[in-house]
């Protein structure tokens, strides 16, 4: 009786500590893991530099070969500062409708100084990086952009996401063109900030929502897959 109740605790303990590293680690992959929530502080992004907006205009073209150098951590700040960065207390880069803010944006780091490769998502608010997942994941990113290589081969992806939800609360039907305006104005801040230092950049579209998804391990839905890079 009593062997079976120590035998019935020890079952209970293995399940329960089963149940903590599976909430923990839940990977598919053994050099991929998954942690959200571990954040750091991101440099503080410049404010001026020397290029106008016109030459940056003029400029601008997409790129798709990328040379195989790194792209640093102060960088990488400018970029996310671009795309959905704070220009005051709450309001950002690029205009959103009625300031419901529906985008959220990942890096997908393989090749960023001071960055483990990995994903992280961007927090505007206080300009830091959560972690999403550790391992180089631009592989799986690339067969989920429908084997377009350069999203492979690209030091950092920037994915702009959206939660549709919160701008439908306010404007229901016509929330989802409203979102989408929003992702072209975000990308399109990215394209010219790449422009003045430097960088080049293409948007992709063509990719499957639910790899895209499963890759990033988040809910929201992909809207753009950006391969960035010097070239
Ligand atoms: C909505 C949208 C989706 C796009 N999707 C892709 C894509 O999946 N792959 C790609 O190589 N380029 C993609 N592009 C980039 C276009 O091919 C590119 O902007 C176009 O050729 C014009 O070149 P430019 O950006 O250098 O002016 C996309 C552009 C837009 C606006």
């Amino acid at each position: 009786m009593l062997l079976m109740s120590i035998r019935g605790v020890l079952i209970l303990a293995l399940i329960v500590v089963m149940l903590l590293i599976g909430a923990a680690i839940v990977s598919t992959n053994e050099d991929i893991v998954y942690n959200k929530g571990v954040h750091m502080k991101l440099p503080e992004p410049q404010k001026e530099n020397g290029v106008s907006v016109e030459k940056a205009l003029a400029e601008r073209r997409s790129v798709r070969e990328f040379s195989q150098e790194s792209v640093s951590l102060q960088s990488v700040s400018q970029l996310l500062w671009a795309t959905q960065g704070l220009t005051d207390s709450f309001k950002r880069t690029a205009p959103s409708a009625g300031g419901t803010y529906p985008l959220e944006v990942y890096v997908v780091a393989q090749n960023v100084e001071d960055l483990s490769p990995g994903v992280y998502q961007f927090i505007p608010e206080s300009h830091e990086l959560a972690s999403i997942v550790e391992g180089d994941v631009s592989s799986l990113l690339e067969s989920a952009a429908l084997g377009q290589g350069f999203v492979g081969d690209a030091p950092l992806n920037i994915v702009i996401s959206a939660v549709y939800e919160r701008t439908a609360e306010r404007y229901g039907e016509r929330a989802e063109r409203y979102v989408h305006m929003e992702a072209g104005h975000a990308a399109q801040n990215l394209y010219l900030q790449c422009e003045s230092i430097g960088l080049g950049m293409v948007v992709v579209g063509a990719f499957n929502d639910e790899e895209t998804r499963e890759v990033l391990n988040t809910p929201e839905d992909p809207l753009y897959i950006i391969p960035i890079g010097k070239y």
